[in-house]
């Protein structure tokens, strides 16, 4: 028997009980008789993808054995990947897949498919690891608070992008708050916040998360949900070195390097595994950065190492030993743009290098390109091809997915800052990467780009970074 797909039940149940402020999970509701009686009530989402492999995961309201059936051709989805335990959360590596090729997928049990098998369930495997192809990336910060704002923030996203899929998204942290009777970070606010409301790119697109203090909060206390909820390459899955920790790893997507780090208390002061010590993150940031070669890094966290927004980075614990311990490892890798939220406001910098102090300790010799990287205004921000260190690094906060909330917003770092609701969408193509803030009325508020194409004269001090 196949059986038939039922989305959109979950959502309706997790509503009606988040809205009567039930205390059960999700998963756990009990569920009247009906037909069919296994549907899927979260998902499927995509996670972890590399250039030869995805995690399909998703939830049913109850147990049974997981399949994923995928292919080429949507019609012969033939291709079969499966686990005979019974559960409700359901995760299923999807092995030997070609680079850079489109699949179609159903999600399901034995007996046949709870969810696709239709043209908008698909997945892109990505690049072959150091091969340039145009590369849409969209960043979400804050973006947790449930309600209107954030649909708008998605939904001018969707039309600037124009029906199709990012080839991956970030969230930034703090991507799920408390609601009433439930915590931050917990099932049912992610639930709401995440699961619900990006069903069609949680399906197309491997989302990155990096975990914020909302989340931090509950998944410390309690082995929390966040790292129940997410499948993350502590083992190197996907590219880059071993974080042996899913709240910090690294990926490759085609010639990009993405570096996800931990910007929590725990982490940096102390808690296991200690940032400093040889297991520790900052360690294995070093390695990491090392160990790469590609044309492009991306690095993204959730406490901004600059800001004067809703938070302040010359007077906060977590921001300033952020700016003092990961930023000196990354711009010596060369890493070319910093993804931040935290504080609910948009800010931008101007390509900078070396800046470690308060925002009263800024000189001359830390702005490597003072104007605002806007082909259309002072011109792009131009690096030397290659990876080298303290080239220049271009910091972003967009922790305004959702919210806003007040703040001088004057650090003298920033080319931009801004009160605005919105996300980010980043495209890199060969050796040019061009960045969008784009409101939540779908206008672009602040564009820049960094080309790549100044080649070292003989004569010249830049070290490359190996
Ligand atoms: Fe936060």
């Amino acid at each position: 028997m196949r059986r038939t797909s039922v989305i959109g039940v979950g959502t309706l149940l997790s509503v009606l009980f988040v809205s009567a402020g039930h205390s059960a999970d999700v998963a756990n509701i009990p569920l009247l008789p009906k037909t069919p009686s296994v549907f899927v009530t979260r998902g499927p989402y995509l996670q972890m993808g590399s250039s030869t492999a995805v995690t399909l995961r998703w939830r049913t309201n109850q147990p049974t054995d997981s399949y994923v059936r995928s292919g080429t051709d949507l019609a012969d989805l033939n291709d079969v990947a499966f686990d005979v335990s019974s559960t409700t959360e359901h995760e299923i590596l999807v092995e030997g897949l070609s680079p850079d090729t489109k699949y179609y997928y159903s999600v399901g049990d034995a007996t046949g498919s709870l969810a696709g098998g239709f043209d908008s369930y698909y997945f892109v495997t990505s690049p072959p690891t150091g091969a340039a192809k145009p590369t849409r990336i969209w960043a979400l910060g804050d973006s947790g608070l449930a309600g209107a704002s954030a649909e708008a923030v998605r939904d001018a996203f969707y039309d600037f992008n124009g029906g199709t899929h990012p080839d991956l998204w970030l969230m930034l942290g703090d991507n799920a708050y408390g609601i009433p009777g439930y915590g931050d970070g917990s099932q049912v606010a992610y639930q709401v916040a995440v699961f619900d409301r990006f069903p069609r790119t949680l399906r197309t697109s491997v989302l990155w998360p990096t975990i914020g203090n909302h989340e931090w909060v509950s998944s410390f206390e309690a082995i929390g949900p966040y790292f129940d909820m997410f499948t993350l390459p502590k083992n190197g899955e996907a590219g880059g070195e071993p974080s042996g920790f899913e709240g910090y790893y690294s990926f490759d997507y085609g010639n990009i390097h993405f570096i996800c780090l931990d910007s929590n208390d725990g982490i940096l002061m102390g808690a296991s595994p200690d940032p400093l010590s040889e297991w520790g993150m900052i360690p294995w940031l070093e390695s990491d950065l090392a160990a790469t070669d590609q044309d492009w890094i991306i690095a993204f966290f959730h406490h901004p190492p600059y800001s004067k927004g809703g938070h302040d980075s010359d007077r906060e614990r977590n921001l300033i030993l952020m700016r003092e311990n990961a930023l000196p490892v990354l711009e010596r890798g060369g890493v070319d743009l910093v993804l931040s939220g935290h504080s609910h406001s948009f800010e931008r910098s101007v390509l900078i290098d070396g800046h470690y102090g308060k925002s009263s300790t800024l000189v001359s010799a830390n702005i490597l390109d003072s104007g605002n990287g806007n082909s259309l205004g002072d011109g792009e921000y131009r690096k030397y091809h290659g990876t080298y260190s303290h080239n220049g690094t271009v910091y972003a906060v967009c922790g305004s997915s959702s919210r806003l909330t007040e703040g001088s917003l004057d650090h003298p770092v920033m080319a931009t800052s801004q009160l605005r609701m919105g996300s980010m969408v980043i495209d890199i193509d060969g050796d040019r990467l061009d960045a969008r803030f784009l409101d939540i009325h779908g206008e672009v508020e602040d564009s820049f780009t960094i080309l790549k194409r100044d080649v070292l004269s003989e004569n010249s001090s830049w070290v490359r970074y190996e």
